[in-house]
């Protein structure tokens, strides 16, 4: 590195307002990256995440690696290249894709070995390779290889599997290529249990990362387990870099973390819910396909500055949804990834104005309408 990536801008209580560099330019936080697992961000093209204000886009090594290959996205230039995003994008280093989606898994010190849940065929993923992978990607951020375990799990597995954890990372940081721009950032595990936790913490700072993400909540332990984990573990990382909630999630996440100081977020609920019909509003979910919505003239949100949101009634999207049109799962896609980015700078210019508990009594007291 040459010099501080990460600015802290302001803080509002143990909410934080930042700003973070990298080699395909700055992303202003706390920040929603929209997911492009497969090196597409679904049913979007780049102008039009680029069009809802997102800065940084995620892609996975798991799903890359497997097809077309980190080998072949090299050749053609990159991912950034090749994806046709010449923003920031941080890539998930595949051990958490591995467990949920690979069969026949094993893994042990050396790394995982798993059979392609495309074709079956044999692949190793080492610390090591990880690195190499999201390298060739050209990744602004690269994370370290984790073992997150299912939950709930024995508390012998959870502790096993942070302090490999920690071992994995340790060799992600010395096979990392370091230039400037580029970020290595860990990965907190330890399940619900704040002492692993706190131990995986020291560990990771001991190593020494450009940015250090909190794993191991998307796996359905609940927000208030996932709240009581942020609220131990946000106050051991330093507080001079940024903080990555992996995976999370729905808009109440995303304001309760950021009001326990995260900075950075990914996730695949805008994008997944828009292709089954569900759009975000400040009132709360909608689901799109029932019929209150066959004829009303109403756009989903005027004060949200996207086509998506402003330009087409409800009735429209619900004839859309129910015909199943490919263009309704584009436009409440575009519209919940606009909604997640107009949430996110709702929470930067709160917490720049010392007003984020106001902004989060507002936020609540809205949204009590949801209509499924
Ligand atoms: N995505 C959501 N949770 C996790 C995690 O614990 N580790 C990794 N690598 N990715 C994730």
């Amino acid at each position: 590195m040459t010099g501080p990536s990460f600015a802290l801008l302001a803080t509002d209580g143990v909410a934080r307002r930042g700003r973070l560099a990298t080699a395909h330019g700055t992303v202003e936080t706390p920040a929603f990256m929209p997911v492009g697992t497969a090196a597409t961000v679904k049913a979007l093209t780049p102008a039009m995440v680029a069009a809802t204000g997102a800065q940084m886009v995620l892609a996975n090594t798991y799903h890359l690696m497997l097809r077309p290959s980190a080998e072949r996205i090299a050749r053609l230039g990159g991912l950034h290249r090749f994806m046709g995003w010449d923003g920031p994008i941080l890539t998930d280093s595949g051990g958490f894709q591995v467990m949920s989606l690979a069969s026949l898994r094993t893994i042990n010190e050396t790394g995982v070995q798993f059979r392609s849940h495309v074709d079956g065929a044999r692949y190793e993923l080492t610390p090591e390779r990880a690195m190499e992978i999201q390298y060739l990607l050209d990744a602004d951020v690269t994370m370290v290889l984790d073992e997150c375990v299912a939950h709930p799990a024995e508390p012998d597995a959870v502790a096993e599997a942070m302090r490999r954890s920690l071992r994995w990372a340790a060799r992600c940081r010395e096979a990392f290529r370091a230039r400037p721009g580029y970020h290595l950032f860990g990965i907190v595990q330890g399940g619900i249990d704040p002492a692993l936790r706190a131990e995986s913490a020291a560990g990771l700072r001991a190593i020494g990362f450009d940015g250090y993400a909190v794993g191991g909540l998307a796996v359905g332990v609940g927000q208030a387990a996932m709240f009581d984990v942020l609220d131990v573990t946000a106050p051991l990382l330093p507080a001079a870099q940024p903080r990555y909630l992996m995976g999370v999630g729905k808009p109440d996440d995303l304001v309760g973390a950021v009001a326990r100081g995260i900075d950075l977020f990914d996730c695949v609920i805008p994008t997944r819910s828009g292709r089954t019909g569900q759009a975000f509003s400040r009132e709360g979910a909608l689901n799109l396909r029932n019929a209150c919505h066959a004829e009303d003239p109403r756009p989903l949100d005027e004060s949200i500055p996207c086509p998506a949101s402003r330009d087409f009634s409800r009735a429209y999207l619900h004839h859309l949804v129910r015909t199943n049109e490919i263009l309704g799962a584009m436009l409440l896609s575009w519209h919940n990834v606009a909604y997640y980015q107009q949430l996110m700078a709702d929470m930067r210019a709160a917490i720049e104005a010392g007003r984020f508990d106001a902004f989060c009594d507002d936020f609540n007291r809205r949204r009590s309408g949801d209509d499924q």
